[in-house]
């Protein structure tokens, strides 16, 4: 997989690929994810890539030409399955986004900042826009950087079996049951006895059990 990002801070997002599963992804070739500085694709001596909102208002508004030079650009070199928009007015991402976005070859994120893009560079590229929730960040990079785990951890040789993704919450639509791990008794509170019992079978369903109940206390909307 590959993942171009747009940004005019990509030093924003240098660390989380530079860390822990993001990086050894890299490392392994398996995922390869490019920068591009937005500003080195302005068409003006002082590397301009906003401006004043036609019809007035607040804020400045991303232009339409350096983001879209850099983006024929790369149009150029592959094709690209999606060219998605970070936008808090986009389709809140969730499991099945990322699930969906993690079996593509060539992803476009385009980071946005001020008030936001020119509708004419929605228009004419983007293929989708996503959300992380219901809150304004300064930017879209640390939105790009949550999408990008999100996609990145589920590519196919990214997580060995003990990070496994298949009992993450959300991936049958459950949140994950309660973990314990050593001592068995801390303070009083002991490890649930059906963890220690070893049988498998039992385990297994009480995990299930659980997982239900706890979905049904914090987050019924998943089982609807
Ligand atoms: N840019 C600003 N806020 C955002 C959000 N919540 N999600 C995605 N991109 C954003």
């Amino acid at each position: 997989m590959r993942i171009d990002i747009i940004s005019v801070l990509p030093e924003l997002m240098v660390s989380p690929f530079q860390t822990s599963i993001l990086k050894r992804a890299i490392d392994k070739g398996i995922v390869e994810v490019h920068f591009h500085q937005l500003r080195d694709w302005s068409v003006n001596k002082h590397r301009q890539i906003d401006d004043e909102p036609y019809g007035g208002g607040a804020g400045m508004v991303m232009m339409i030409e350096p983001i879209d030079k850099c983006i024929s650009e790369l149009k150029s070199q592959r094709d690209y399955d999606e060219i998605i928009y970070l936008t808090p007015d986009g389709e809140t991402l969730n499991q099945k986004i990322a699930n969906t976005l993690s079996i593509k070859n060539n992803l476009i994120f385009l980071c946005g900042h001020y008030k936001g893009i020119d509708q004419r560079v929605r228009d004419l590229h983007i293929t989708k826009e996503i959300s992380i929730g219901d809150f304004v960040l300064t930017g879209g990079e640390l939105a790009a950087c949550v999408l990008a785990d999100s996609i990145i951890r589920l590519v196919p040789g990214v997580l060995n079996d003990e990070q496994s993704a298949l009992t993450d919450s959300f991936q049958d639509d459950l949140l994950s049951p309660p973990i314990y791990t050593r001592p068995e008794s801390y303070k009083g509170l002991d490890v649930p006895k059906i963890l220690l019992s070893g049988n498998f079978a039992k385990i297994e369903e009480w995990r299930h059990e659980q997982a239900i109940k706890i979905t049904t206390e914090k987050r019924p909307d998943l089982l609807e």
